[in-house]
């Protein structure tokens, strides 16, 4: 399988959803048009997505990063996050926040700083994650991202 992640469209959200909802990720609060999301298909088998939602003009959530489990453990979330991290920084943002119950490690590893929950920049604390769809003892980290 190349590792060629594509941007998600409309049409790719119930095999989206499926996935997420497979790994208990929330799905009521996705974009309509999936726009900041990349997939990434085996065959015709959605095998990975993830996206990035801008909060404002400089700040992004990285969401939704789920690979299939038969596929896990082969560098494809490493791989995504570097893609996610190249479409946030074309598209003008400067800094990226995670909120996470299970890779906060994969995280830490790849540049996001733990931040408290209190010192959470405004333009997350307004997200659906923060205010509830991520439980209380999920991690906040935030990465500032390099300029190309
Ligand atoms: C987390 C997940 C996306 C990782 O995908 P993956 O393609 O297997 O990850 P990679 O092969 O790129 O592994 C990268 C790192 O993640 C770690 N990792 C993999 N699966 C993990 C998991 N379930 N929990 C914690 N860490 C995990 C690996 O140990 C590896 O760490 P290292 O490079 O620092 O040694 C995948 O396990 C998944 O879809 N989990 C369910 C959904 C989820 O919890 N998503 C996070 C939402 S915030």
């Amino acid at each position: 399988m190349t590792r060629f992640f594509h941007p998600a469209e409309p049409s790719d959200r119930p095999a989206v959803e499926a996935l997420l909802t497979a790994s208990a990720l929330p799905v009521s609060d996705l974009p309509a048009d999936l726009d900041g999301f990349l997939i990434l298909l085996d065959g015709d088998v959605l095998a990975a997505c993830g996206g990035v939602e801008p909060l404002d003009g400089t700040t992004g959530l990285v969401r939704s990063l789920v690979v299939a489990p038969p596929l896990r453990g082969q560098g494809i979330a490493d791989a995504l996050l570097t893609s996610l991290e190249a479409l946030a920084r074309k598209r003008g943002l400067t800094t990226l926040c995670m909120l996470t119950t299970t890779i906060a490690a994969f995280a830490k590893a790849r540049g996001f700083i733990p931040t408290s929950r209190a010192a959470a920049p405004l333009a997350i604390q307004t997200t659906a994650q923060f205010q509830g769809l991520c439980p209380d003892s999920a991690t906040l980290l935030i990465k500032a991202l390099p300029r190309t």
